[in-house]
């Protein structure tokens, strides 16, 4: 028993001694943090602010004469904001990109992977999960006709901003992806609604072929039956 309560008394000393032994100093001291504002470097480096406040850069000041590298851009570019000089949006491809199998082999697989499986392999609005109706909106048709007079970059906006409830696909893919994806929607839209009249004198010698197969089939068939 005696031991018992010496024991207790030892324990609750060590418990009390360790409480005690936490101060708060370390998390209420000052610190700098990136790109904040610091009062140790207001001391240090003052700069003036607009509200004639002074303030110290939390980072490390700039060399004279730095310049930006990388992903710097003008941010009017076409390419970027999908728009010209007046605020329209684009209809065509902005420089430097050109119409090439190469852009639309790109645009396919990156719709493929990044948009079909809500608005379908076909661009019809029926990927999986429209589908599986977890939208409270439906997913809409990109080849319906309405949008078929939609200037390209209409496409190119929505997938790098965002449309209404669907979230931006950017920076997950870049600028090149999105106006390659733009091209090949308009390539699910015209596959869907081609006139017969646009075909190559060879390509309707093809559509005949395989129509008089057809026939020959369907006739073989017929006569195997009876
Ligand atoms: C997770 C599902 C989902 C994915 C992935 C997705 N979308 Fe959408 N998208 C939607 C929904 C839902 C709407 C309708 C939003 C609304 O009405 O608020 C929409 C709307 C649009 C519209 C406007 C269509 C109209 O009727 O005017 C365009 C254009 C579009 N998406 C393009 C794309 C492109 C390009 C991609 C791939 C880069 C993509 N979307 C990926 C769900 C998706």
């Amino acid at each position: 028993m005696k031991v018992h309560r010496w024991l207790l008394a030892g324990l609750l000393g060590v418990t009390a001694l360790g409480l005690s032994g936490c101060r708060t100093d370390m998390w209420v001291q000052q610190r700098v943090k990136a790109q904040d504002n610091s009062e140790f470097y207001a001391l240090v480096d003052p700069v003036k602010g607009f509200d004639g406040k002074i303030y110290g850069d939390g980072s490390r000041p700039m060399p004279p004469n730095t310049i930006a590298r990388g992903k710097l851009h003008d941010p009017n570019d076409p390419f970027y904001t999908g728009k010209d000089a007046q605020g329209n949006l684009l209809n065509q491809l902005p420089p430097p990109l050109k119409l090439s199998r190469e852009l639309l082999n790109h645009g396919q697989e990156k719709y493929n992977a990044f948009c079909a499986n809500c608005h379908g392999r076909a661009g019809d609005g029926k990927g999986m999960i429209a589908l599986r109706g977890q939208w409270p909106r439906p997913v809409p048709s990109l080849v319906r006709e309405q949008l078929h007079t939609q200037p390209l970059a209409y496409f190119f906006a929505a997938g790098k901003y965002g449309f209404g409830i669907m979230y931006p696909q950017y920076p997950q893919l870049n600028e090149y992806d999105l106006w390659a994806i733009a091209a090949y929607i308009r390539v699910l839209q015209l596959s869907q609604n081609a006139n017969i009249k646009d075909l190559a004198p060879e390509d309707l010698e093809k559509l005949a072929e395989a129509e008089m197969a057809r026939k020959q089939r369907q006739q073989q068939t017929i006569a195997q039956e009876n």
